[in-house]
């Protein structure tokens, strides 16, 4: 039976985690013979399947033109199997079956980059995470079914690289011109995790050898052009592959570790065993062609994905709603990498800036989901800031209250356990318990509920009985497709400073406290509790959440006055930029005095700017106006949040004054030896500048001139052209055209110069227009869309306006062409509901125009949350 031509319209196409089933059978091995052609892509794969338990064969495949299939030698004619557009089922299959498939694909018009598909002229990739791998062959397409790959892949020779996971074992003549190489991975994997690439690259090699003593060959795959801009990145390779030996004891498995960049990918990078494929932006680095900040996340994504080679690879997911088992765990280790590689205060700054303007917003709208989900419609929506950021503040969480010893007692216990398998949130947190020997089975609350709790704190000091106690709430709200919300375990880190000294208060003898507050750290799990400090001489000034110990709402009656003196006196530099925020959050929202903000920056800054200009830098963040907007459930009115953050930049540029001129022209980035420090210096005097300009300071645009022409480094560059661009200077037109000419054949420092422009305060529908037609725009880089949405958003009040329009064109545009991408940028929209009036229904009509034009499961179903808001 062939139903193909008559697809079942499912009306609920939501999959459950309830229903999970175990496979019916499993893949002892697969060889796959990949034949790249110009118009066509022939692929051949040999199955050895064995029942695991009752129930048909089943095969997952899309897209594919099958040309023949047998079973144990046998050719199956179309009644002995049925196929739909999703699978191919065989009932009554025998115990061990080997299917033999040969199928003819499309990777040169396949727009979706997922599965095989064509990335540049001269380049083939896969990606195949979650579900590309169905694609490509038919298979049965899930993680917890787990083979030995072996691959032939063959092309033309003006294909020189043919690459696949594990190690090379042959290759030789294919006749007419073309080559083959076979590549066999020995460890079984799941087939999100298959890889291969056909194409004309150049390549950069080293090598490392591991604790065990094994020889790796590192190579890492770009255009030549790009070769001397991936050294940044094979650094920092092997810096992971040390520091995951040194930190959790993990070493490299094989015998080559291979990364392959190209400019058409959707994500960051994919962790493919042993062939990772990585976005441009996530490799390549120079300090003349990128920024300082994407220099580090180069170093944070290569960590990331090499990381996964244990998390997430040799430990795999059951199924996809344990996603951010392996991504939450790999994403709180790449955090912990980073944290050692410059200011650990502002890396924790920088992750926490990320969950607070990303994951909080997602998770009190319509996209709002537990961090492990309970149903989906279409998975590759669910790789977002919850299941990445949440999940792995989850294990800092944990990680913070085990402590580091105990931590990776847990963690060897959980590679002892699990090596091979592919596993659950419920084995990791009992495999953590076990190992170290502390009940955490209520962090699995965590994973199964949304919303971010509210942690409401009130300290009340006592001066007869000198005594300080701190009354702790915690709540969430209320969620109608999650009645029975349960109280969390929150860590509460902690610190008294006394207000008079600015000395933090030693807490650690157990007589001074009725509960138990271990190193600094109060375990918070009800849903009230109350701590009481004695002994404290004088009203003290509390710093909670330090270093941000938990991610919570935290709502403390700090007076102004305790936040300027954190400010000036909290060793935990998180904390000390946390007191800004909030000190700035009330001056903006609030409506209170600048004066003590002001006061405070001046007296801690100088010592700051020594020590640590990286953290100097971030304390004169100012929230921006998305994160404002985020804050706001209802009656949003994006204009003015813009013009009361305006008048606030206006005000602290002119109550700073002779201070940043006079710092601007006392740094020098040449003065410092680590990168670290120099990066630091560059970031402080770029803002200095926009505050000098802001001043109205007629030098302002000379400097910026200046730095602009004298600089080879990107971020002195773009410092520049900012402020050169965004107050529209006389200088900006021949700043813009000479940065064009510069760099038009690199496309990331491109992706810069759309995202400036996109981004400039003043920007409208034509500068957009603009963009989008010039002749570098290209809908088919999802980096070149990014950089422009990017610009766009930087500038809520046109995001909703023309912004509009905008999002829903790409949407619909790439519904069929990169569903994917159309889908994400979809969620830009996803607040719409909070706007006050009329906007809030124009919007809405828009969006609801889109309806009845988007097909994808991805658009639709982003589409649908985001209506039912
Ligand atoms: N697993 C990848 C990571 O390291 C995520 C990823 C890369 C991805 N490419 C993708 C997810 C495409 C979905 C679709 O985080
Ligand atoms: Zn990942």
């Amino acid at each position: 039976m062939n139903i193909a031509a008559n697809p079942v319209v499912e009306a609920d196409q939501t999959i459950y985690l309830k229903d999970y089933q175990k496979p019916s059978f499993l893949v002892d091995s697969i060889h796959l013979d990949i034949q790249v052609f110009a118009d066509h892509t022939n692929v051949n794969s040999k199955l050895v399947m064995q029942r695991q338990t009752a129930g048909d064969l089943v095969l997952l495949g899309r897209d594919l033109e099958l040309k023949a299939i047998r079973l144990n030698g046998k050719t199956l004619d179309n009644t002995e199997y049925s196929l739909n557009s999703e699978q191919l089922v065989i009932q009554n299959a025998p115990e061990n079956s080997i299917i033999e498939t040969e199928v003819v694909i499309h990777p040169e018009s396949n727009t979706m980059l997922e599965g095989l598909y064509q990335a540049a002229s001269d380049l083939f990739v896969t990606q195949n995470e979650p579900e590309g791998f169905r694609k490509i062959t038919f298979y049965p397409d899930r993680p917890d079914v787990l083979s030995v790959f072996t691959t032939r892949v063959e092309a033309d020779k003006k294909f020189p690289v043919l690459l696949a996971n594990g190690n090379l074992i042959e290759k030789g003549e294919a006749g007419e011109g073309r080559h083959y190489a076979i590549w066999q991975d020995p460890t079984k994997k799941p087939a999100y995790l298959f890889a291969c690439v056909i194409g004309d690259l150049a390549v950069l090699k080293d090598t490392f050898v591991t604790s065990e003593g094994r020889n790796v060959a590192l190579e890492i795959y770009a255009e030549e052009k790009d070769i001397p801009k991936c050294h940044i990145a094979m650094q920092a390779l092997k810096h992971s592959m040390c520091w995951d030996e040194e930190h959790y004891g993990l070493p490299y498995d094989l015998d080559i570790y291979m990364i392959v960049a190209t400019s058409a990918f959707n994500m960051g990078a994919m962790e493919n065993k042993g062939l990772n494929i990585f976005n441009t932006s996530c490799v390549l680095a120079d300090e003349e062609y990128t920024t300082d900040a994407a220099i580090m996340q180069v170093q944070a994504v290569i960590a990331h994905e090499y990381f996964h080679n244990w998390t997430g690879n040799r430990i795999t997911c059951r199924d996809w709603f344990q996603l951010c088992l392996k991504e939450g765990l790999t994403v709180f280790r790449d955090q912990s990498f980073t944290e050692d590689l410059q200011s650990a205060a502002v890396q924790r700054i920088d992750d926490v800036a990320v969950l607070k303007g990303h994951q909080f917003p997602e998770d009190s709208g319509p996209l709002s989901h537990p961090p492990r989900p309970d149903h989906f419609v279409e998975i590759n929506n669910f790789y977002t800031a919850t299941v990445y950021e949440k999940g792995a503040e989850i294990n800092r969480m944990m990680a913070t209250l085990l402590g580091k010893e105990k931590f990776r007692k847990g963690t060897d216990e959980y590679f002892k356990r699990h090596d091979g398998q592919a596993v659950t949130v419920e084995d990791w947190v009992a495999a953590l318990t076990a190992g170290s020997g502390v009940d955490l089975s209520n962090f699995l609350t965590w994973y199964n509920q949304p919303g971010t709790p509210k942690l409401e704190a009130k300290g009340e000091y006592d001066e007869t009985t000198q005594t300080y106690r701190l009354n702790l709430k915690q709540s969430l709200k209320a969620n109608a497709k999650y009645p029975n919300l349960k109280a969390v375990p929150i860590p509460v880190a902690l610190a008294l400073f006394d207000a008079a000294s600015g000395e933090q208060l030693v807490l650690e003898s157990e007589a001074l406290v009725e509960n138990a507050v271990k190193d600094g750290v109060y375990l918070f799990e009800q849903n009230e509790a109350s701590i009481e400090f004695k002994n404290v001489m004088t009203k003290p000034v509390v710093s909670l959440l330090r270093n941000f110990s938990a991610p919570v709402n935290l709502e403390f009656n700090y007076s102004d006055e305790d936040l300027a003196f954190l400010l000036q006196y909290e060793t935990n530099g998180f904390n000390q930029w946390q007191a800004t925020q909030t000190l700035l959050e009330r001056i903006l929202l609030n409506g209170h005095s600048s004066d003590i903000y002001v006061q405070a920056m001046k007296n801690a800054l100088p010592e700051v700017i020594k020590k640590d200009p990286l953290l100097a830098s971030r304390l004169f963040d100012v929230p921006t106006e998305g994160y404002l907007g985020s804050r706001i459930d209802a009656n949003y009115n994006p204009l003015e949040i813009q013009e009361k953050r305006n008048s606030l930049l206006d005000t602290l540029a002119n109550a700073f004054g002779a201070f940043c001129k006079e710092a601007y022209l006392a740094l020098d980035p040449a003065n410092e030896t680590e990168f670290s420090q120099a990066m630091g210096v560059r970031a402080l005097k770029n803002i200095l500048l926009a505050m000098i300009a802001r001043q109205g300071d007629e030098s302002a645009f000379e400097l910026a001139d200046a730095q602009y022409k004298s600089t080879k480094n990107m971020s002195e560059r773009l410092g520049a052209l900012r402020v050169l661009v965004w107050n529209d200077a006389p200088q900006a037109e021949a700043a813009l055209i000479d940065f064009y000419l510069r760099f038009k054949d690199e496309a990331l420092s491109m992706d810069q110069w759309f995202m400036v422009q996109a981004a400039h305060p003043k920007a409208n529908a034509e500068t957009i227009a603009y963009l989008t037609s010039h002749p570098d725009y290209d809908l088919g880089v999802p980096n070149r869309i990014r950089s422009v949405t990017g610009g766009l958003n930087a500038n809520p009040v046109n995001t909703w306006s023309f912004g509009v329009q905008h999002f829903v064109g790409l949407a619909k545009y790439l519904d069929e062409k990169n569903p994917i991408i159309g889908s994400r940028l979809l969620q830009a929209l996803s607040r719409w509901y909070t706007l006050a009036e009329p906007q809030r229904s124009q919007v809405k009509a828009d969006l609801e125009a889109l309806k009845p034009l988007v097909k994808s499961k991805n658009v639709s179903e982003t589409l649908n949350s985001i209506l039912n808001a």
